[in-house]
């Protein structure tokens, strides 16, 4: 045996001797670093190789690797056995009580809007309708011009519009309607019956029944031989089915300059719903559309022949319909995201 291969022997005694003392992470690195680290002795000593004569080399070599792996062993051994310690340790410090019942998960549900939008969509599905979608963002021409309302026309004044400057002409649709030119020059000359849903945008004094963004559902029914018989059976079935199967529906006639004639739809409400007199200022019945045939220059833009065809068309507002239908009082609640509000739908 050499002095050097004494030395080997010494420096694992102490190490081992040393790491025996250590049982926590603070004092296990400190003697990482200083035996087995990039600065340590372990280094140190294999660093003497070149120093040592030639025919002693080779066995010098092989016992400081044996030392090498002896003290990496027992480092690896002793931070397990301290892990264990500190495990057990916070395990009596505060014990695991597996008795008390999990944390409940909250659950995500639909928006009330998107509840309702379903609701119609399942319904006029059901009587033959497709849902189609158009853009939310028009150009004036599409919003007014082709639905007969030229530039100055009085009637644009019944939609408080936002325009935007570039480009020229474009502004946010203030009713669903434009739609309707888009799916007729798709469909032309084919009959349609669609229902257009999507949010219209008005620059109108938020209040308590209106607010600047907020749905629509449109509804175009195209073909040869449509009549007004047609939408009233329609509008019927739907709010039926939507709202009762005693509902009675009542026709009133009304002005759009894209529908020729005009009507606007009321329900009967309930007599024994304590909220009628509130909900239909005493009268009794309620609107909840605006409707018509569509006018002959509207589906000639579309790309129709009135002489061949006819149609019809609605619009209606489900957040309207969804604060009849739970007697929510504020449609400002339906965009603030307030849970307590949208937990109970
Ligand atoms: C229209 O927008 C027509 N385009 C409807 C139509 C379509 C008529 C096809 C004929 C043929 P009106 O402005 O009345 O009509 O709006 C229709 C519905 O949208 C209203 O009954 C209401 O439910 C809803 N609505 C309108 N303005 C607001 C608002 N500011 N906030 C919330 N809902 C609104």
């Amino acid at each position: 045996m050499t002095a050097m291969t004494d030395d080997l022997q010494t420096l694992e005694t102490t190490a081992i001797s040393e790491l025996s003392a250590c049982t926590e992470e603070a004092t296990l690195i400190a003697w990482k670093s200083k035996f087995i680290g990039e600065k340590g002795h372990m280094k140190a000593a294999l660093g003497k190789l070149g120093t040592i004569p030639k025919e002693q080399r080779a066995a010098f070599g092989q016992d400081a690797n044996k030392v090498k792996v002896a003290l990496e062993t027992a480092y690896a051994c002793a931070v397990s056995v301290a892990k264990e310690a500190a495990l057990m340790a916070s395990l009596n410090a505060a014990p695991l009580d597996v008795t008390i019942p999990g944390r409940r998960p909250t659950q995500g549900r639909l928006h009330p809007a998107t509840q309702i939008l379903r609701e119609i969509y399942q319904i006029y599905g059901e009587l033959g309708f497709q849902v189609y979608r158009t853009r939310d963002v028009e150009s004036d021409e599409r919003n007014f011009e082709l639905l007969n309302m030229p530039p100055h026309h009085p009637a644009r004044d019944m939609w408080d519009t936002f325009f935007a400057d570039a480009p020229a002409g474009t502004v946010l649709r203030t009713h669903t309607s434009p739609g309707q030119i888009h799916v007729m020059r798709e469909m032309c000359p084919n009959p349609i019956r669609v229902i257009l849903p999507g949010m219209c945008f008005r620059n109108e004094a938020i209040s308590t029944r209106s607010e600047i963004q907020f749905l629509q559902v449109e509804g175009l029914c195209i073909g040869e031989g449509v009549t007004m018989a047609d939408l009233k059976g329609t509008i019927t079935a739907f709010a039926r089915r939507m709202f009762g199967p005693e509902r009675q529906i009542r026709i009133r006639s009304s002005y759009f300059p894209f529908t020729e004639p005009s009507i606007e739809v009321d329900i009967d409400w309930p007599q024994d719903d304590p909220n009628r007199d509130r909900l239909t200022k005493g009268t009794g019945w309620l609107e909840i559309m605006g409707a018509g045939m569509v006018h002959p220059t509207v589906l000639r833009n579309g790309g129709y022949d009135p002489d061949i065809v006819t149609g019809f068309a609605f619009g209606m507002g489900p957040q309207r319909m969804l604060m009849l239908k739970h007697a929510i009082d504020d449609i400002r609640l339906f965009w603030q995201n307030d849970l307590r509000f949208l937990a109970q739908f």
